[in-house]
């Protein structure tokens, strides 16, 4: 993987760049569509590329390994072959889900032994194990494997929990050498800082991150029900340590605005089921603020979607339209609310890019922030 910084804004610390890899380049900072189990729930891989268009969208190892296991996907010649997706893809570890989504889990030092949230079968993520299912499933960057902490978080526990966090991306990093890749084009390999909420862990664990001198770099274990501020601040202190001349990736966060204040704190790359999830319960985001189409203020609305017509759905549709589809619970809607979700984050961080190139990103994110925070 190359990455090339492009330009700094003067006013900020963000930043844009490039990343290219053997599935294309990656226009920084990006929005990564999230596609859990080798789809991004109900859009097409047509209207994705030709309408949402990003260059990179995010797999699970958690939720692939349990299905469609790996044999297929091995024998399907890798996740990208799979899912008819031929730009670049990253794996998250699994090192969030098995926290999230499984039952009965219990983390020692060896590693996580979980209960699948599927067909409540058992099974054990090492870091080793997961280096190894991560070549299998065959995402451009893959993740080292974690611990994300909760909030609140005890002082101890997040300290104890981070040097374990530390301890296992030695050994992901030690088992990966030795594991070639499998389908003809190579891997990149993200750690991932962690800390909770403090700054005095959060400095010490990017240090540790930074000193592992991997291609590019994660923040974890944050957008878990701290205060935005909060998040602001251990992002601040992160990125202020983490390599310059590496990508910074800031996992599952989070709403517009999070994503315009991280950017400009150095941050390249995001995702977040925000967009996605959301949108399946009627809440569309736009650059005037959030809309709930189930409202019946939309009643009789004909107006257009969003005016901005970013994707089709925006303007081939009126609101009056999607409240119908909600009400209805008709699958069309969740579909138009996800194009459009998405149509707009892919916007939003390409916008960002172009002001950063222009130099006035300061001032563009300030009005956007405030422009964005309203319920319409
Ligand atoms: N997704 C959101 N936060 C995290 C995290 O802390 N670790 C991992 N592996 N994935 C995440």
């Amino acid at each position: 993987m190359k990455f090339t910084l492009e330009k700094k804004d003067p006013q900020s610390k963000a930043r844009a760049a490039t990343m290219v890899t053997d599935h294309g380049v990656i226009e920084t900072p990006i929005f990564m569509p999230v596609g859990t189990v080798a789809s991004v729930k109900g859009v097409h891989q047509r209207e994705l590329k030709e309408e949402i268009n990003p260059d990179i969208i995010l797999g699970n190892t958690y939720h692939l390994y349990l299905r469609p296991k790996l044999d297929i996907l091995e024998a399907a010649g890798g996740l990208h072959k799979f899912m008819g997706w031929d730009r670049n893809i990253l794996t998250d570890s699994g090192g969030y889900q098995v926290y999230s989504l499984s039952a009965n889990r219990k983390i020692k030092e060896e590693g996580v032994k979980f209960k699948s949230h599927i067909d409540g079968s058992y099974h054990f993520f090492t870091p080793e194990n997961v280096m190894e299912i991560q070549r299998t499933i065959g995402a451009d960057i893959i993740m080292a494997f974690d611990e994300c902490t909760p909030y609140p978080c005890d002082y101890n526990y997040a300290k104890r929990s981070m040097h374990m966090t530390h301890r296992w991306l030695d050994r992901c990093m030690s088992h990966l050498e030795k594991l070639p890749f499998k389908y003809g084009y190579e891997q990149t390999f993200f750690p991932i800082v962690q800390g909770s909420t403090y700054k005095d862990l959060r400095k010490q664990s990017a240090e540790y991150i930074a000193n592992a001198g991997a291609e590019g770099n994660a923040i974890g274990g944050l957008s878990v029900g701290e205060p935005a501020e909060e998040m602001y601040a251990m992002t601040e202190v992160v990125c202020d340590i983490l390599p310059e001349e590496k990508p910074r990736y800031l996992m599952g966060v989070g709403t517009p605005i999070n994503i315009l204040e991280n950017i400009a704190l150095g941050v390249d790359m995001f995702d977040c089921v925000m967009p996605t999830r959301n949108a399946r319960n009627g809440m569309l985001f736009t650059a005037h603020g959030t809309i709930n189409i189930k409202n019946k203020k939309w009643e009789a609305d004909f107006s257009p979607i969003d005016e901005m017509g970013i994707t089709f759905v925006d303007t081939e549709y009126s609101k009056a339209y999607l409240r119908h589809l909600f009400a209805a619970n008709e699958y069309l809607g969740k579909q138009i609310a996800t194009i459009h979700n998405l149509g707009f984050y892919l916007w939003l961080t390409r916008e960002a890019r172009k002001h950063i190139i222009a130099g006035d990103f300061t001032e563009w994110k300030n009005m956007m922030v405030k422009q964005m925070d309203k319920r319409l």
